[in-house]
């Protein structure tokens, strides 16, 4: 690839970033009122299972508003990461509310601000449906993870079924531009194409339920 090329790649990718950044940062105020729904239709057991399972140091990527704090084993060291300020800004209000110690920063998922081998948990919960390259993403996922740690992910992907993969085709771009996420994502393909090990998928609908190691 030329110089040129790849720095097209570059800024386009930071215009991407910009772009997730500020969808959340607008939604950020009405985020848990619009998921509130959800966790009752079976999403907050989703999540108890996933981050139950979180132990020891734990990094959590795209942390939002911290609707996840409270699920953590009270042995559990918590950082925090995301990319919009705002989404940020309630997850640390959320945090002390509930009397949690957590870490939290501003950062990218493409480009964690840690050590190789950092972490014995990662988590990430309906984050990689919104992120501009996810591979990357759970690359550098893989790299923070030690070995014989733990990625624990809740995501959802594109529907099996052939018509509703093409209605999701067809809806993702606009989703992606109101709300942040794409509905078509093949997440359990990028886990593998990022390098990690998938030892456990728990399959329902579109939701995916994921553990896999480095
Ligand atoms: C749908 S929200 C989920 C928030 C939280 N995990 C939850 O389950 O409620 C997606 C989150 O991922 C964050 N995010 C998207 N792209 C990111 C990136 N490249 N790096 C870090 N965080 C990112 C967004 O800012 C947002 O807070």
């Amino acid at each position: 690839m030329s110089v040129d090329a790849a720095t097209r790649t570059d800024a386009t990718r930071a215009d991407r970033r910009r772009d997730v950044a500020r969808v959340y940062d607008r939604i950020a105020r009405g985020y848990d009122l619009v998921e509130a729904p959800m966790d009752l239709l079976g999403g907050k057991r989703r999540r108890e299972r996933v981050i139950g399972r979180a132990a020891g140091n734990t990094l959590e990527v795209g942390i939002g508003t911290g609707r996840n704090v409270g699920l953590y084993a009270t042995g559990v060291a918590l950082t925090g990461i995301d990319i919009s300020e705002r989404m940020l800004r309630r997850g640390r209000m959320r945090a002390r509310q509930q009397s949690r110690r957590v870490r939290l920063a501003l950062a990218d998922v493409e480009r964690l601000p840690f050590p190789n081998a950092t972490f014995d948990s990662v988590t990430a919960t309906c984050v990689f449906c919104s992120v501009p390259d996810p591979v990357a993403g759970l690359r550098e996922v893989a790299r923070v993870c030690k070995p014989g740690g733990t990625v624990l992910l809740l995501e959802h992907v594109r529907p099996r079924n052939r018509l509703l993969g093409k209605v999701s085709d067809r809806l993702s771009p606009l989703t992606r531009r109101l709300f942040g996420p794409e509905i078509n994502r093949r997440t359990e393909d990028n886990v593998v194409a990022a390098g990690l090990a998938v030892r456990d998928v728990r399959r329902r609908g579109i939701w995916r339920e994921i553990t896999a190691q480095p």
